[in-house]
């Protein structure tokens, strides 16, 4: 790394982020999650601690009814999680539902959360509305961000890549780390711990902090927190103390929780075959593992554009969705023969959609070697998940003992 400032007496290399993730269990995924979320997960791997998590607890607050469905659900869908190329090796896959941490630490927050704050997400009162056949006046539906907020600030996740219906409840995250920040981080010896603490690092490494502290607090300067934060990470600090000089900074108490930033998954540029957004309840989904014969009749049936009637009709590939397909899976000079094919009538429809098919069925190919070996042996995905569920239990419980000291949880024996 290059790095000009020789002011830590630590290491010199900042902690790997994390990055934290979950879907609900809803069973194998089709194309549009994978050139949504899971394409992106995949890459995150490379720069950041990943963990990616099965929200089943979540599935149960709108599904209770069909608790039958969720068991199959996991394992089809993790299955296609290791299709999209997400490396157990390197990312923590684990069951929310076997980190019970998430539910104490989601019942902790519940006490100082205030209802108005839940009531005005956005996705509580729209829900409700849209899925208006179930019954979803519930406490649990209610909670659903909170506890998402949990799955988040267990394990000090500093991006959360989620598409923009969820950005919402990130921000209620950063808020609910921000108010519990401010009632428990108060130690009554924090003053003298942060002298302490200040004390032990290089004079110079003190001086930047002050500078960058007082450009955020007197003039809101946010590059400067940032330079702060990042100088924090590099000085090698035990938790505690990276917690309080967290919290200096932002001119408050201890940072036990940290805010969470949203990392937005651009909207997949893949529509259904309808041309409608894919969703396996429109039944215009292309599905990660569709075998070739079904593959072939989806694209086969596939609408084009409807002003070409005739084989000898001019179309335009903007009033088509196998064009949405060529702009995902074809090169420019693919594009380029059907832009001037189409508009001519040079070629037709099915000669046009012949390229695209091709091109999802070798995805797929590579989809399907990937999970060949989980679908053999689907006790390996179990494995996977309990060896996972074990990792992330370990984290969640290191933020949870700080937490429960804080709130004046731990007894005496301990
Ligand atoms: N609510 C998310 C969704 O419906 C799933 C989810 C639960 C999640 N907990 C999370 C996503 C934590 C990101 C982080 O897609
Ligand atoms: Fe669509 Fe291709 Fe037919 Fe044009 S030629 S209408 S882009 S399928």
């Amino acid at each position: 790394m290059h790095n000009s400032d020789h002011s830590g007496d630590g290491p010199n290399t900042a902690p790997v982020q994390s990055v934290l993730s979950g879907m609900r269990p809803t069973g194998a995924l089709h194309l549009g999650h994978y050139h949504g979320a899971l394409a992106n997960w995949v890459t995150l791997q490379d720069r950041y601690q990943c963990y990616f998590f099965v929200a089943d607890w979540h599935a149960l607050t709108t599904h209770y009814e069909s608790p039958e469905l969720i068991q199959k659900n996991i394992r089809d869908m993790v299955i296609d999680w290791l299709a999209a190329g997400i490396d157990p090796e390197r990312s923590v896959l684990f069951i929310q539902s076997q980190v019970p941490q998430h539910a104490e630490l989601h019942l902790l927050l519940s006490m100082c959360t205030p209802l108005s704050w839940l009531e005005r997400v956005p996705t509580y009162k729209d829900q409700q509305a849209n899925l208006s056949d179930k019954d979803l006046a519930t406490y649990g539906f209610l909670g659903y961000p909170l506890l998402q907020a949990a799955d988040i600030l267990i394990y000090g996740a500093s991006w959360v890549p989620v598409g923009e219906d969820q950005v919402p409840h990130v921000e209620l995250t950063r808020e609910v780390a921000r108010r519990f920040n401010h009632l428990f981080g108060r130690e009554p010896d924090f003053e003298h711990r942060l002298g302490q603490c200040l004390k032990g690092l290089a004079p110079e490494a003190v001086a930047a902090l002050k500078q960058s502290r007082s450009a955020w607090l007197e003039s809101g300067d946010s590059a400067a927190r940032e330079r702060a934060r990042i100088l924090l990470d590099r000085l090698g600090l035990s938790r505690p103390d990276r917690q309080r000089l967290g919290g200096w900074i932002e001119g408050a108490g201890r940072q036990l929780l940290s805010e969470p930033q949203p990392l937005l998954t651009e909207a997949s540029r893949l529509p259904g075959l309808d041309g409608r957004k894919m969703s396996k309840s429109y039944g215009n989904a292309i599905a990660m593992r569709d075998d070739a014969v079904e593959l072939e009749a989806k694209i086969r049936k596939m609408p084009t554009d409807p002003a070409r009637v005739r084989r000898s009709d001019p179309g335009n590939p903007e009033h088509c969705p196998v064009w949405d397909l060529h702009k995902v899976y074809s090169e420019q000079s693919t594009r380029d023969w059907v832009q001037a094919g189409c508009t001519s009538a040079g070629i037709g429809c099915i000669e046009c959609k012949k390229p695209v098919a091709e091109a999802v069925q070798r995805e797929q190919a590579l989809f399907y070697q990937r999970a060949e070996p989980f679908l053999k042996h689907p006790e390996r995905v179990d494995e996977i998940l309990k060896i996972g569920s074990k990792l992330a239990s370990e984290a969640a419980e290191q933020t949870m003992v700080q937490v429960r000291a804080a709130m004046g949880l731990s007894p005496r024996w301990i």
